[in-house]
């Protein structure tokens, strides 16, 4: 199976239609939408840069939250259209559309290294749909497809898979991103045969989330260290006492599985011995969903193997932290999801930022490969200013997740013969 790239792809004179993950987050500041983290529209550059020295004709496609087929103006992909200008440092047309005359009179007129990007496409809800018939329209100013966006790979839509198979059909050629291929080598080849010690961090609020990539990574790791709410679950399945933290009483089965199979297979399966703990108190305030808000009072560590009735666990502790710090500093290859713990409040956020030292210092004075499979744990790294300081962090969110767990990514890659997922051409090139 051709395993295409974008460098493979003789593109000038072409309209190479490039579907990205610009699904950046956003806030209103004086009646305008503002960006509020560019990285994912950053991370595409080294593809565009590569298609305009190609000379190709370059027509960006993306979706931006979630307006389920309607034209919300707070999800309009133009403030993405300036960004990616300064960016780039040149301009990028935008039009308020994704399909039509508009879109196609304006393709048209791109000359080589001209950038257009288009409105969001799921302000149509055929693109969600996967609907021939609007891939088809998509399709029509694509001379060839390239998908760069691999936050956006879970998705079977018509941007990210419908809009392929047109391409294909008609002999055009389609191939992976530079980011994409980023992606699946971290996320998937150097973790596949790892250095060891591998080391890995999961966190996050639930075992139900994360339980396909625990039972894989049972297979790889030589360590596995819980955090967040998840690691509750885990505890009230071993029989302690959890208080108010967030459990989920039906994974409580799925997590001794998981116990007995890390024991099985020898993988040192680590959970919190204490944890910062905090009472719950209704405010009274109800929230924009109309639930109650709580506020969290008299913080403090609890070193015991129960959690008091009263209390609920919000991060882990400080010889929890210290003791995971110690094995992460010694791995030769790290990977982590999930922060460990409320880390958005300052009050929360020890155990986290410790882990997030830690991997630094794997990855600088260690030379350990340090990857950051996507979501919280980024952000987490970010706000702490050590985003730069790991081998690879992940733009996808539920992308990554999914990857990780060895699913087919319809808008990507197929996981590999062997079962992990690595870098294979991705579902659109195969096609080509
Ligand atoms: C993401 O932000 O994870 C991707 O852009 C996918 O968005 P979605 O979950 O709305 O499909």
């Amino acid at each position: 199976m051709a395993k295409l790239t974008v460098r493979d792809l003789n593109v000038r004179g072409k309209r190479v239609f490039v579907r990205v993950d610009y699904n950046v987050p956003m806030e209103e500041q004086g009646g305008q939408m503002v960006i509020n983290d560019a990285t994912r529209i950053k991370e595409t550059l080294p593809t565009l840069d590569l298609l305009i020295a190609g000379g190709a004709r370059i027509i960006l496609a993306a979706h931006l939250g979630r307006p389920k087929g309607k034209r919300e103006p707070s999800m309009s992909l133009r403030p993405v259209a300036a960004k990616l200008a300064d960016l780039i440092n040149r301009p990028v047309a935008f039009v308020d559309d994704c399909i039509g005359e508009k879109v196609e009179k304006t393709a048209g007129a791109l000359k080589e290294g001209d950038i257009l990007l288009l409105e969001n496409t799921r302000y149509y809800d055929q693109e969600e749909a996967n609907d021939p018939a609007f891939a088809e329209q998509l399709a029509k100013v694509a001379d060839a497809y390239v998908n760069d966006a691999f936050g956006a790979a879970h998705r079977a839509h018509a941007s990210t898979e419908g809009v392929a198979r047109i391409v294909a059909k008609r002999g055009g050629q389609c191939a992976a991103g530079l980011l994409m291929e980023r992606e699946l080598k971290f996320l998937g080849d150097e973790l596949e045969t790892p250095a060891r010690p591998f080391v890995v961090i999961l966190g996050g609020a639930k075992v139900s989330d994360k339980i396909l990539v625990i039972d894989r990574l049972l297979e790889k790791a030589d360590t596995i260290l819980i955090g967040g709410a998840m690691a509750y679950t885990f505890k009230l399945a071993m029989g302690y006492g959890v208080g108010k933290s967030l459990v989920e009483p039906d994974a409580t089965r799925t997590a001794v599985r998981a116990l007995a199979k890390a024991a099985d297979r020898g993988v040192k399966f680590l959970l919190p011995t204490d944890n910062v703990v905090a009472t719950p108190v209704d405010s009274g305030k109800l929230n924009k969903k109309g639930k109650p808000v709580f506020d969290f009072v008299n913080p403090k560590v609890n070193s015991d193997a129960d959690i008091a009735d009263a209390d609920e666990g919000f991060d882990i502790g400080p010889a929890t932290a210290a003791r995971y710090a110690d094995i992460v500093r010694s791995a030769k290859t790290v990977l982590w999801n999930g922060p460990m713990g409320m880390f958005e409040d300052k009050r929360f956020a020890e155990g986290t930022n410790a882990v997030a030292r830690a991997v630094v210092e794997a990855t600088q004075k260690n030379g350990a490969k340090t990857i950051i499979g996507g979501g919280d744990s980024v952000k987490a790294l970010n706000k702490a200013g050590l985003g730069d300081k790991v081998t690879f962090m992940s733009t996808g969110g539920g992308a990554s997740l999914e990857f990780l767990e060895g699913k087919e990514l319809p808008g990507g890659t197929r996981p590999s013969p062997r079962g992990w997922p690595s870098l294979t051409a991705s579902s659109a090139s195969s096609r080509a």
